[in-house]
């Protein structure tokens, strides 16, 4: 049974991963400062899985709170989801998003060869890609110049772990770049709880649709796609988790072929903003209140994933469809609301 610290564990992709690590029979130790999420998924988190994983309300770009958290747990693989993630944000506040990416990171970097910690799982993103030449995009297909200081947290993590793994062969570390993680556990139980105005297409779709907001505005129907609105590669969260697993196993059972690896994740199929919607349509059975209007300064009009490495190498592929996807996004808003 392997220990895990799990960072930014209380949030939406590493919460739903907790509950992956533990049905697989992981001892799991969350360490989240709450910034974006809050400790009722601990609870969310017990009442499926029926076991309560470790909450440490730790900051981790905090150095001293990080090496407590080190000294006080046994750690065998760390899964690093913790970071700010919004695109628009980072442009804004550059610095903050710099220092929390960067730091938080190096703090664990440190703490792991104190600890002789040597397994590392980072949560990366298709953002590396930027505006890609050809379609589907592999992990071999260029890393372009960033567009936002968030996408350059990502690209230069995954350069500083490359670097580590080079200048120490005892350590492993899997990058998944994830695409476009949506919907919510098949419990209903637990999904994304999003602070404030959603900036991402679902959360901003389900609160129209259940009267949050007024009307969904639709960016852009004059792209080169065939209904004009732009195509993104959606993945269910929890096949997300499960990838996680896989990775972990992958390095535990050293099947890596190199000590620093890197995996797309996701379901290699594109949809547009309107198919999204029309098929949101279908499966909640309501009308939702949308617009197109101008395009979003800076969105990449077409991306999706070649997913053959993550099924052939780790073993994963993708089990929800798109329907599954928004069925249970739709399933948790409205558990959202009847909890008020
Ligand atoms: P999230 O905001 O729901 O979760 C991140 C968690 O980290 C939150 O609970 C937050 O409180 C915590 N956190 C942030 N800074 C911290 C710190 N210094 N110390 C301790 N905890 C801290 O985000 P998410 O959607 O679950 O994303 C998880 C990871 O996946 C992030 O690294 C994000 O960049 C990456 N990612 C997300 C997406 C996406 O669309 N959601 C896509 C690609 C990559
Ligand atoms: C999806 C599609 C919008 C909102 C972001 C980050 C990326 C990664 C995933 C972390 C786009 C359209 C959206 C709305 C809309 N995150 N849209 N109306 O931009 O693909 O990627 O999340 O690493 O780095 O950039 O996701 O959910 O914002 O947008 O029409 O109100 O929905 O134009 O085509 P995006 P998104």
């Amino acid at each position: 049974m392997h220990n895990v610290l799990v960072t930014g564990g209380c949030g939406y992709i590493g919460s739903h991963t907790a509950i992956a690590l533990m049905e697989e029979g992981c001892r799991v130790v969350i360490a989240d400062n709450l910034s974006n999420s809050d400790a009722r998924s601990i609870d969310r988190i017990e009442k499926i899985t029926g076991l309560r994983p470790v909450l440490e309300r730790t900051d981790i770009s905090d150095a001293e709170a990080c090496h407590q958290l080190f000294e006080r747990h046994a750690i065998d693989a760390i899964i690093h989801f913790a970071a700010h993630k919004y695109v628009n944000e980072s442009v804004r506040e550059p610095l903050r998003y710099y220092r929390n990416n960067f730091v938080s990171t190096l703090n664990l970097l440190r703490e792991m060869q104190l600890h002789q910690v040597r397994h590392f799982i980072f949560s990366s993103s298709c953002t590396v890609y930027g505006e890609p030449d050809t379609l589907p995009v592999t992990e071999e297909s260029p890393v372009k110049q960033a567009m936002s200081p968030y996408g350059n947290t990502k690209q230069v993590i995954e350069e500083i772990l490359s670097d580590c793994c080079k200048a120490d062969e005892n350590l492993h570390v899997i990058a998944l770049r994830y695409f476009n993680p949506i919907g919510a556990h098949p419990s209903g139980e637990i999904g994304e709880i999003p602070h404030g105005i959603p900036q991402n297409l679902l959360p901003y779709l389900t609160q129209t649709a259940i009267g949050i907001r007024e009307c969904l505005s639709v960016y852009g129907n004059d792209y080169d796609t065939p209904d004009g609105s732009c195509i993104r590669d959606y993945i269910h969260v929890y096949d997300l988790a499960k990838a996680h697993v896989c990775a972990m196993n992958r390095m535990m059972r050293k099947q890596q072929k190199q000590n620093y690896e890197v995996f797309n994740i996701s379901t290699g199929n594109g949809y547009t903003v309107l198919q999204l919607i029309k098929t949101f349509e279908k499966v909640s059975g309501k009308k939702l209140n949308y617009k197109i209007v101008g395009r979003r300064e800076g969105d990449i009009p077409k991306i999706w994933a070649d997913t053959r490495k993550a099924n052939e190498e780790l073993g994963w592929k993708a089990a929800y469809d798109l329907e599954d996807m928004l069925r249970s996004a739709w399933q948790w808003e409205q558990r959202m609301q009847q909890e008020g």
